[in-house]
């Protein structure tokens, strides 16, 4: 059968950790998808870095657009990150040229993904997006897939690692919020911006893209109650701790009376609770369905080998001709979401 062919964009983390599993996995990856998947060219800033990997058997496209609408690529991998610039750019141009996309970028679609989601369907194409969300953890399959017989009742979870390890660290060793904020930069757990992590704002990026293939709505970031944990100190975790609770910056969503509730929030979680016990970067997701009840998914929520494992995935269902829409549902047919704190006085 004809190969399919991956026009990857992105280098770093993610790429590269794409470009070993391709290669080191070849012949299990055509198994499994009756075909074999290759990649036919990459793009990154700079074609001078030493990345671990070789890639002297792809073309180099110096732009990513250019790489996106090869007549040689049948997928675009986009895993540069940034929700506009080139990533963006690159994404629409890719769909225009008719190929499917996948990608890591969940601020891309917490901001563009009704746009680009239409865009896709009217070319009739998808866009997938596992690693975006709780990075190995297949929480959107989960979703999409196995739980689509059910109507979900709520999600909630803890989806940045990087916001768990400094309030589980804080919590462990006693240490000020500071403090384990700058151990966690020079492990490099931080994101290019800070406040990314520790500001909420890619947790609430995430819970966005759950809530949109929960609840039929169009993704809605604009309407999640974000707080960050910058302001919780280390006298509200032993608090927390005198009275059998931890911290997480735990994300909630849900349909109320009022209308669909988004909250990405420092909470209280029972010590002793599966979420209370939740270590470091690791990631965990509730999802309750009607006449499933509750599942809990637990992973690594980042990392080269889980997100690359989760986008490949993804490859891999495209590779078997598999597409479901990219939210779940036809975009047209998604609901204009009623921001339940609209209703509040
Ligand atoms: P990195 O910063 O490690 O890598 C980004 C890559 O994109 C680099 O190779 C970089 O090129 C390239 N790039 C950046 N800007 C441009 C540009 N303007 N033109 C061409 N290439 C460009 O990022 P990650 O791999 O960590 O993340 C990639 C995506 O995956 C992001 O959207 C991120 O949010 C998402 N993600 C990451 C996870 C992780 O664990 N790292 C987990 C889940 C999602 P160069 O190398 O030359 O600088
Ligand atoms: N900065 C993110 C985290 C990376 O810490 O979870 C994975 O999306």
């Amino acid at each position: 059968a004809a190969p399919l062919r991956l026009g990857l964009a992105g280098l770093g983390t993610v790429g590269i950790g794409v470009v070993k599993i391709v290669q080191r996995e070849a012949a299990l990856i055509a198994a499994r998808s009756g075909r074999p998947v290759t990649i036919t060219a990459v793009s990154a800033r700079d074609r001078t870095k030493n990345r671990d990997a070789d890639l002297s058997g792809y073309a180099w496209e110096t732009d990513p657009v250019a790489l996106a609408t090869r007549p040689d690529v049948d997928v675009f991998v986009e895993v540069m990150g940034g929700h506009e610039g080139p990533a963006r750019a690159a994404t629409e141009a890719a769909i225009a040229a008719g190929k499917d996309v996948v990608t890591a970028n969940k601020a891309l679609l917490a901001h563009h993904g009704q746009a680009l989601a239409l865009a896709a369907e009217a070319a009739g194409r998808t866009i997938r997006f596992e690693a975006a969300v709780a990075g190995g953890i297949p929480v959107i399959k989960a979703l999409t897939e196995g739980l689509a017989g059910n109507r979900i009742r709520r999600v909630m979870g803890v989806m940045n690692g990087t916001c768990n390890y400094i309030l589980t660290r804080m919590q462990a060793a006693g240490l000020p919020y500071e403090t384990v904020f700058e151990e966690a930069r020079q492990l490099g757990y931080l994101e290019a911006d800070p406040n990314l992590d520790v500001g909420g704002i890619d947790a609430g990026h995430k819970l966005s893209l759950l809530a949109a293939i929960a609840f039929g709505t169009r993704v809605s970031f604009d309407a999640v109650e974000l707080e960050g944990i910058g302001n919780v100190s280390i006298d509200d975790i032993r608090l927390a701790d005198e009275m059998g609770y931890r911290i997480k910056l735990l994300g909630v969503a849900q349909l109320t009376g009022r209308g669909l509730e988004q909250r990405m929030t420092p909470c209280l979680v029972p010590a002793a609770s599966p979420l209370g016990q939740l270590q470091g970067g690791t990631n965990m997701v509730v999802l309750e369905g009607d006449s499933v009840g509750q599942i809990v998914l637990r992973g690594p929520g980042a990392g080269e080998g889980p997100t690359a494992s989760a986008v490949m995935a993804d490859v891999i269902d495209l590779a078997r001709g598999f597409r479901v829409p990219t939210f779940g549902l036809p975009a047209a047919d998604l609901a204009a979401p009623v921001p339940a704190r609209a209703a509040t006085p």
